[in-house]
C-alpha cells in the first residue's frame, strides 16, 4: 500500500505495477491542466498582439478598416498636431504672454478671487477636477468645466455649440453670473487702473489702448497656444513599436473597430467636431440640459452635445457635460449596453467582454500623461 499524506484519503490502490497515491494523481493532473491553460492564454494573448503589433506598426493608411457606419465621415486617428501658431510664436509673442497674464488675473472677476485659470488649471489638464464648476460666490455652474488644451480645433465652443470661436468665447465667463460676475464693458477700465496693464497693450498691440475686443484677443491668441502633450500613442505613431504594451494595442484595434468608438472619437484629436446624443443627458430630470437644441431649437438637437476630444482623457474627470461619470468602467460599461451611432436613432449593443473593456481603458490611458509643468505669469501690479 502507498502512504496518504491526507488520512482521510485512503483510497489508494495498485495499478500497472505500481502504486499511485490518488491525492498525487490528482496533484499531477492538475498541474497538467494549468500548464494547457497557461499556453492557452498565452497563445491566445500574445500571438494575436504580436500580429496586431505587425499590422499596425505600419503607417495609419495600411491599417484594418474600422467599423464605420455607411455614411459618415470620419478620418483616421493621428498623431498630434501642433498649436496653429506654431510658426507665429516669435511675431506674436507679446499678444500670447498679454493673454496668459489675463487668464490668470482673478481681477478680471467681480470679486476679484476668480480667474479663467480657477476652472482650467494647467495642473489638472486645464479642467477643475469637479462634477460641475464653482464660480461667483460659490454658484454652481450648470456645466463640467471642459480642457482648454487643443480647444483651437473646434469649429464651434462649449459644450452646446454656442460660441463661434475662442474671442466670441472668452466674452462668455466674464459676463457670466454664475462664473466671473464681471462686466466686459466695464473691464478696460478696471484695467487700466493697474499700472503694468497699458504697457503690456501696447507691446501687444503696438498703442497701450485697452478695449473688449483687445482682450478677447489676447485671451484666444493664448489659448490657441494650449494643446495636449505628447502622449505614448504619438510616440508608437512615430516610429516607437514597443511605446504601446500588448493590452494598449488590443484597446486601439477595438477602439476603431468592435467598440466603434471612431464613428465619432476620430482624427488626431479624437473628435469629429459634431454634436451627438450618447445618453448621458439625464432624460429622467425635468431640469435635463437640453445641449444643442438650446442654440438651433431644432428637436432632432435634443441631448445632443459637442464630441470631446479624448486627449488625455483619464487626466480630465469627471466625465461628460454634466460631469455625472466618475468612473471609466462605468462610461465604457454604459456604452457596452447603449452605444449611440452618428446619425442614428437606435443605440447598438457592442457585447465587450470584461477584458475588452478593461483594453480599451488601457487605451485611453495611452493617450493620456501627466501634465507638464507650467509656468505661471507674474500679474501686473
Ligand atoms: C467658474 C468656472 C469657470 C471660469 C471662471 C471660466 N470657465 Fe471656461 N468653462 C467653464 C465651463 C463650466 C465650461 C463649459 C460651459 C458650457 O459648455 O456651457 C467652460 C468652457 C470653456 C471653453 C470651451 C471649451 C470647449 O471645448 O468648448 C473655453 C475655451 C473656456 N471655457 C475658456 C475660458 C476662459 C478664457 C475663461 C476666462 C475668461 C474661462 N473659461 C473662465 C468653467 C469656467
Ligand atoms: C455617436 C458618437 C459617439 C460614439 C460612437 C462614442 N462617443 Fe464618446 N462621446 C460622444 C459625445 C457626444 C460625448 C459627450 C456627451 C455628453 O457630455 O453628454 C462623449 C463623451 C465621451 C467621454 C467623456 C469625455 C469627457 O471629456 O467628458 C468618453 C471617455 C468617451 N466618450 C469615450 C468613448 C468610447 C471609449 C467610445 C467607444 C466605446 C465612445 N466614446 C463612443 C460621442 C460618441
Amino acid at each position: 500500500m502507498g502512504i496518504c499524506i491526507d488520512p482521510l484519503v485512503i483510497s489508494c490502490f495498485q495499478k500497472t505495477g505500481y502504486y499511485i497515491c490518488q491525492m498525487r494523481k490528482w496533484l499531477v493532473l492538475s498541474v497538467l491542466f494549468f500548464a494547457v491553460l497557461l499556453s492557452v492564454s498565452f497563445t491566445g494573448n500574445d500571438n494575436p498582439a504580436a500580429g496586431l503589433r505587425k499590422i499596425y506598426s505600419r503607417s495609419p493608411d495600411k491599417w484594418p478598416a474600422p467599423f464605420v457606419d455607411a455614411g459618415v465621415a470620419w478620418k483616421e486617428l493621428g498623431v498630434l498636431p501642433g498649436s496653429p501658431l506654431q510658426s507665429h510664436l516669435d511675431s506674436l509673442q507679446h499678444l500670447i504672454e498679454l493673454g496668459k497674464v489675463l487668464f490668470f488675473d482673478p481681477r478680471l472677476s467681480s470679486s476679484g478671487k476668480i480667474s479663467c485659470a480657477t476652472c482650467h488649471q494647467p495642473e489638472l489638464s486645464w479642467t477643475d477636477g469637479k462634477e460641475r464648476s464653482v464660480g461667483h460666490a460659490g454658484a454652481v455652474n450648470k456645466r463640467n468645466s471642459p480642457t482648454i488644451q487643443n480647444s483651437w480645433f473646434y469649429k464651434k465652443l462649449f459644450w452646446d455649440g454656442r460660441a463661434r470661436d475662442l474671442e466670441d468665447q472668452a466674452f462668455a465667463p466674464i459676463n457670466s453670473e454664475s462664473e466671473m460676475h464681471g462686466d466686459m464693458r466695464e473691464l478696460p477700465r478696471n484695467l487700466r487702473k493697474i499700472k503694468g496693464y497699458p504697457a503690456l497693450f501696447d507691446s501687444a498691440f503696438g498703442d497701450p489702448g485697452i478695449d473688449p475686443d483687445r482682450i478677447a484677443t489676447a485671451i484666444a491668441t493664448f489659448e490657441r497656444t494650449i494643446t495636449s502633450p505628447r502622449t505614448k500613442f504619438d510616440e508608437f505613431l512615430s516610429g516607437k513599436r514597443n511605446a504601446l504594451n500588448n493590452a494598449e494595442l488590443r484597446g486601439l484595434h477595438l477602439f476603431r473597430t468592435k467598440a466603434g468608438c471612431i464613428n465619432c472619437h476620430n482624427g488626431p484629436l479624437f473628435t469629429d467636431n459634431q454634436f451627438h446624443n450618447s445618453g448621458f443627458h439625464l432624460n429622467d430630470n425635468p431640469e435635463n440640459d437640453k445641449g444643442l437644441y438650446n442654440v438651433t431649437h431644432k428637436e432632432e438637437d435634443t441631448g445632443n452635445f459637442k464630441t470631446p476630444s479624448l486627449r488625455d482623457v483619464m487626466k480630465t474627470g469627471p466625465w461628460m457635460h454634466n460631469g455625472m461619470m466618475t468612473h471609466m468602467a462605468d462610461i465604457i460599461i454604459h456604452y457596452n449596453k447603449l452605444s449611440p451611432r452618428p446619425g442614428k436613432k437606435e443605440s447598438v449593443m457592442l457585447y465587450l467582454s470584461n477584458r475588452e473593456i478593461t483594453d480599451l481603458i488601457s487605451f485611453l490611458h495611452a493617450i493620456s500623461v501627466q501634465p507638464p509643468e507650467f509656468k505661471k505669469p507674474v500679474l501686473p501690479e
